[in-house]
């Protein structure tokens, strides 16, 4: 080997090795899921029902709880199952608030396990949710505390043949809770429909604190969203709703 060829080998394969440190250094921090905020989601069942064309017989007729959702993370314990016993005490409220719109039944705990083995186990990061019962206990305490349904009422949007304009919605929430909710809608199919109410989410920090769930600064919106796609639950389409009218449809009273 020539002297000059030899310092060639040894730059590439200095940068090689930097390359190999700085890769698996990204590598590292995409897998320790470390997030930085919380989504405690509510989903409208009539507009579940509405895109999912599945089985929803008789569907709730209040918000319920979609999920709590820790941001770029998911799935980090695989081998921590979800354990029905765990959440015993809390089943009255978890099957009234927090039902598997989607599959009704029999088995509805099927939700509750995805929503852990996906969400929850990232979530256990924290002291106060590091257990299924203190996860699904907490997501039960914000979603009461939130009270979205009977805020909704006092601010007079309420389901409606007629629409809304998104600010209205918006605008007036963020005006009670001090914060940005994340709305999302289902797009409309063509061009002449209108966008359709599907979810409203509210942000916590790590503290357990609410904040603004939009944020231009930290946040990765694709990266947010590509995770935050969930096949079995999620898969319905809903985008963050576009300015305009929304419709917020009144529950039907069967779907077949
Ligand atoms: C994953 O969960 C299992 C079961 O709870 C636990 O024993 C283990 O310590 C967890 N692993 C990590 C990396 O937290
Ligand atoms: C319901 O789902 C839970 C959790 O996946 C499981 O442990 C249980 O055996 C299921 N029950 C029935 C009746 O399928
Ligand atoms: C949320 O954002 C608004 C401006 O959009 C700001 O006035 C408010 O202080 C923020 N709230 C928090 C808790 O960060």
């Amino acid at each position: 080997m020539k002297p000059k060829t030899s310092h060639v080998f040894i730059l590439g394969s200095l940068c090689l090795a930097f390359y190999c440190l700085c890769t698996a250094d990204k590598f590292y921090k995409n897998n320790n899921h470390e997030w930085k905020k919380l989504f405690m989601v509510h989903h409208w069942p009539t507009t579940v029902c509405k895109e999912i064309e599945n089985d929803c017989r008789d569907p709730p007729d209040y918000w319920t709880i979609h999920g709590l959702w820790p941001d770029k993370a998911g799935e980090c314990n695989r081998s921590w199952h979800f354990n029905l016993d765990e959440i015993k005490d809390l089943l009255p409220d978890m099957k009234h608030f927090w039902p598997d719109v989607i599959h009704p039944s029999p088995n509805r705990s099927q939700f509750w396990k995805h929503e852990w083995e996906k969400h929850g186990t990232c979530a256990a990061q924290l002291d106060a949710l590091n257990s299924q019962k203190k996860y699904f206990g907490k997501c039960l305490d914000f979603y009461k505390d939130i009270d979205l349904n009977s805020i909704l009422l006092k601010l007079g949007i309420t389901p409606s043949i007629s629409f809304y304009q998104l600010a209205d919605i918006e605008n007036a929430l963020t005006s009670v809770y001090g914060v940005t909710p994340k709305i999302q809608c289902l797009p409309p199919e063509q061009e002449e429909d209108t966008q359709i109410l599907g979810q409203i989410e509210f942000c916590f920090t790590r503290e357990l604190q609410m904040r603004n769930c939009t944020d231009p600064e930290v946040d990765h919106p694709f990266l947010q969203d590509a995770l935050l796609t969930d096949e079995t639950f999620m898969s319905y389409g809903l985008s963050v709703c576009e300015d305009g009218p929304v419709f917020y449809p009144p529950p039907e009273k069967s779907y077949h």
